[in-house]
C-alpha cells in the first residue's frame, strides 16, 4: 500500500495510451444503451474483451470502437480516462485515437466526433488539473493512402485545435512494416506534427529499424530491441523515447513471461525507458499498475520508480517550461 501511495504521488505522464482501449466495460454499457441495437449487459460487455492472442486483441479492440459513435459518446471516454488517470496522480497524456478506424470501417467525418473529445479534455484540464495532447493513429494495415487522410486531417486540424501534437502507426505491424509510410511521415514532419510508431511488438528488430527510418521520435513498445545489440546501442546513444507497456505485451501473447520482459535490462543499459498502459480496460490494468509492477517483479526501488516518472515528462512532447516546473515538482517528494 505505501508503495502505491509513492507511486500516486509522482507526476507521471502517460504517452502510451489508445482512447479506445480505455473504455471499461460498464462505459460500454452505458454507450451500448444510447444506441439503436446494440444495447449489452455487462457480461456481454466484458465478453467482448476475451481474446488469446494478437489478433484476436485487435478484433477487440474494434468491437469496442464499434459503440463509439457519436461527440458525446467520445466525450464521455475521454472524461472517464482522464477521471481515472488524475485519480493515479497522471498529470499529462498523449493519447492515441484510432482516427483510421473511423475513416475505414465507420466511413464517416472525423471532426464532429473530435468536438465531443475537446470538450472533455477542457473540462478535465480546468477540473481535474490534467493536460492532454492527441495523437492521430492510422492504423498501419490499413494502408498509406488511408494514414495520409489521417495524418493531413491532423495536419489541418492542428492550427484550430493545438492540443493535436502527433501522428502515429498501430495496428498489425506483421501485415506491414514502417517503410511505406515514409513520405507521409516527411509531410506530417513538415506540418509541424511531432512523429511515433507502434515498432517491435509483434515482429522483430527489423521493424524498430523501419520506424527510426522513418523519422519516428518516440518508439511504441521497442520489444524485439534486446535481440539487436546494435540496435541497443544506437537506441541508448541518442535516447530514443521507448513506450513500454509491460501488462499489454503479456496479455497479447508478445511476450509469454513477465521474467522474459526486457524492461530491467534496457532500463541498466541506459534507455530512456518509460512506462504506459497501452489499452488499460482491454487489459484490466492501469498506469500505477505498470509501476508497481516493475517494483515488484524487476526490482525496480523508488529512486528508479522516480527516474522512470521524469523519463516520462522529459520524452513528452509538452514545452520545457512545463517539463521543468513538472520536473522541479518531482524533487520534493519523499
Ligand atoms: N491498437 C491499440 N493497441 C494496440 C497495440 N498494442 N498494438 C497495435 N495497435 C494497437
Ligand atoms: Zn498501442
Amino acid at each position: 500500500m505505501e508503495i502505491l501511495r509513492y507511486i500516486r504521488k509522482l507526476p507521471k505522464a502517460e504517452l502510451h495510451l489508445h482512447l479506445e482501449g480505455a473504455v471499461t466495460a460498464e462505459t460500454l454499457v452505458e454507450l451500448s444503451a444510447r444506441h439503436e441495437g446494440g444495447r449489452m449487459d455487462l457480461a456481454a460487455a466484458r465478453a467482448l474483451f476475451h481474446y488469446t492472442d494478437f489478433s484476436g486483441f485487435l478484433m477487440a479492440f474494434k468491437a469496442v470502437t464499434e459503440h463509439l459513435r457519436t461527440a458525446e459518446d467520445y466525450e464521455l471516454a475521454t472524461w472517464r480516462m482522464l477521471q481515472a488517470l488524475a485519480r493515479q496522480g497522471v498529470v499529462h497524456a498523449e493519447v492515441y485515437v484510432s482516427v483510421g478506424v473511423v475513416y475505414y470501417w465507420r466511413r464517416c467525418e472525423f471532426e464532429p466526433l473530435f468536438v465531443g473529445m475537446e470538450r472533455a479534455r477542457t473540462r478535465a484540464e480546468a477540473e481535474l488539473g490534467i493536460s492532454l495532447y492527441w495523437i492521430f493513429d492510422a492504423v498501419r494495415h490499413f494502408g498509406p493512402e488511408e494514414a495520409a487522410r489521417v495524418f493531413r486531417k491532423a495536419a489541418e486540424l492542428r492550427g484550430q485545435f493545438p492540443s493535436i501534437v502527433g501522428i502515429g502507426i498501430g495496428g498489425d505491424e506483421r501485415r506491414t512494416g514502417a517503410e511505406p509510410f515514409r513520405e507521409l511521415y516527411e509531410e506530417a514532419r513538415a506540418a509541424g506534427l511531432r512523429l511515433t510508431a507502434h515498432a517491435g511488438e509483434t515482429v522483430g528488430a527489423e521493424g524498430i529499424w523501419g520506424a527510426l527510418n522513418i523519422g519516428a521520435e518516440r518508439l511504441g513498445h521497442a520489444l524485439s530491441a534486446i535481440d539487436d545489440a546494435e540496435l541497443m546501442e544506437l537506441l541508448a546513444e541518442r535516447q530514443v523515447p521507448l513506450e513500454i507497456c509491460m501488462t499489454s505485451n503479456l496479455r497479447t501473447g508478445c511476450c509469454l513471461r513477465l521474467e522474459d520482459h526486457p524492461v530491467r535490462r534496457y532500463f541498466d543499459a541506459g534507455l530512456m525507458v518509460t512506462l504506459n498502459s497501452d489499452d488499460p480496460a482491454l487489459f484490466g490494468s492501469a498506469l500505477e499498475n505498470e509501476y508497481r509492477l516493475g517494483q515488484e517483479h524487476f526490482g525496480f526501488t523508488r529512486e528508479h520508480l522516480r527516474e522512470l516518472a521524469a523519463n516520462s515528462i522529459e520524452a513528452s512532447f509538452l514545452p520545457g517550461e512545463r517539463k521543468v516546473a513538472l520536473l522541479r515538482g518531482m524533487e520534493s517528494l519523499e
